[in-house]
């Protein structure tokens, strides 16, 4: 059933062009001001012990969140991290990385 839905998904995407919603750079922009912003700050240079999240690509960005969101361990803070991945869905974390990623040099 999991994987019916999966290709079902999968068709849909690959038909559906506009209808994906994955890699829109305004949708990653809310996010991130609403759960990001105040710990990465608003040109991601971060502060303190939160990291800066400049000058790298959406795969590595989209890489990172799938990380912290699945629970695996990154770096010492992780538990700050973390919870703030926790709820992101697919189609978040391309908006967040294409938004990061093209807007923080
Ligand atoms: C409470 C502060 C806080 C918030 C809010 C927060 N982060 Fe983080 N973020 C951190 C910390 C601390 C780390 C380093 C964690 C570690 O050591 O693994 C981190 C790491 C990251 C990394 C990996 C950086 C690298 O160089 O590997 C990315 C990407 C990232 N955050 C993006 C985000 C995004 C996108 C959001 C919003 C959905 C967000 N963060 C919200 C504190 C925060």
């Amino acid at each position: 059933m999991k994987r019916q839905m999966l290709l079902i998904i999968g068709a849909a995407l690959a038909l559906g062009g506009t209808q994906a919603k994955a890699d829109d750079i305004a949708v990653g922009e809310a996010i991130y001001a609403e759960s990001c912003v105040s710990c990465h700050g608003r040109a991601g240079r971060g502060m303190a012990s939160f990291p800066s999240i400049t000058g790298r690509d959406a795969d590595y960005i989209a890489k990172r969140l799938e990380q912290y969101r699945a629970g695996e361990r990154v770096g010492p803070n992780t538990p700050l991290m973390a919870p703030h991945a926790a709820d992101l869905s697919d189609d978040d974390i391309a908006n967040l990385a294409a938004y990061i990623s093209e807007t923080f040099q």
